[in-house]
């Protein structure tokens, strides 16, 4: 049911849950300080109580309700990318309610760069803990309608489309490096030019870098396989006449017969159309190939995700 941000304001104070829009996808929204609010999150998307949710702010005295400290690299970060799709992990002030942040001593803050979003926790008037608008394990909700798809009766306010169309990248400042734990709309490039030292967390599928990475994730209907080159790509969708092919402009020319899913353009175009291409249903089609993007700027947020969707990565 799509409804106005009042409404929705409404129904966070009271204890709801709504789903809206940010800069990057769909969030389905709790009162974070609210530990009763924040368990219908995780019954709703069917989510493993192991898995932290991101707290949003709007302002600074927000973000001071839940994070215990805030050092200097995360200041200057905050003023570079904040607005925006960065996310940060802190220590976590002891009233943040466990179910949020899975028990661990951190939260994950972030302000939304989205005048809906803003809007709709200053006038709620509370932090709003919230996943991606997905039922857990499916492509993030990039329209309205990918949320309703998902969770049919839920409210709603839609926003149209989102502009990045990937999650925001996760940064941990609470280790001794700064840590990148899941990729996202701000680049590792940019992140680089604030803070020299930051890292890209390695995980093992035994010990991952962030408790969500252990977790099945954007998996489409059909089976997806993944190629590494456009070579590759070409060689796939001729002997594999049935799969849907997910690509570029640029890499239209070497599909004769298959059905084709755009990517768009360029990387920024791919990240966009990534979720609505992996949520897509081609009539004919019986399984879905695409291939990495090179590996810089949002292309490495966008080969995370696929690489993450796929059944099958070919070397
Ligand atoms: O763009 C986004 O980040 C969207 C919009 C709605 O803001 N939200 C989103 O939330 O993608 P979700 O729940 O799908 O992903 C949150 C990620 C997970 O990988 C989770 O494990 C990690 O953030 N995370 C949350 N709290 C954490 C913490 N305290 N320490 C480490 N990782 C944490
Ligand atoms: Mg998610």
């Amino acid at each position: 049911m799509r409804i106005t941000i009042g409404k929705a304001a409404g129904i966070l104070r009271k204890g709801g849950i709504v789903a809206f829009p940010t800069e990057t996808v769909y969030g389905l929204g709790a009162n974070a300080l609210d530990a009763a609010a924040v368990r219908k999150v995780f019954i709703a998307k069917g989510r493993p109580a192991d898995n932290p949710l991101i707290v949003h702010v709007s302002d600074q005295a927000m973000l001071r309700l839940v994070v215990r400290e805030v050092p200097l690299a995360a200041r200057r970060l905050m003023r570079r990318f904040w607005p925006g799709p960065l996310t940060i992990v802190l220590p976590k002030r002891p009233g943040v309610p466990r179910a949020v942040t899975a028990g661990l001593g951190t939260v994950a803050v972030r302000m939304p760069d989205h005048p809906v979003a803003l809007d709709l926790i200053r006038s709620a008037g509370v932090p709003v803990a919230a996943p991606s608008a997905n039922r857990s394990g499916r492509p993030s909700p990039t329209m309205a309608k990918h949320v309703l798809a998902d969770f049919p009766r839920l409210p709603i306010i839609d926003g149209g489309a989102c502009m990045h169309g990937v999650e925001s990248t996760v940064i941990d400042l609470c280790g001794k490096v700064p840590r990148i734990l899941r990729q996202g709309a701000v680049t590792l490039e940019q992140l680089r030019r604030v803070v020299s030292t930051v890292e890209l967390a390695r995980g093992t599928p035994k010990r991952p870098a962030s408790p969500g990475m252990k977790h099945r994730h954007y998996a489409p209907k059909l089976a997806l396989t993944v190629v590494r080159s456009r070579a590759a790509l070409e060689r796939y969708a001729k002997t594999h006449p049935r799969a849907a092919v997910l690509c570029v402009e640029n890499d239209l020319q070497l599909i004769a017969r298959n059905t084709t899913i755009s990517l768009g353009r360029t990387s920024n175009d791919a990240a966009r159309l990534l979720y609505v291409a992996l949520r897509a249903q081609p009539k004919k089609s019986t399984e879905l190939v695409a291939r990495l993007l090179p590996e810089r700027g949002i292309g490495r947020a966008v080969n995370d995700r696929l690489r993450r969707a796929a059944t099958k990565i070919l070397h």
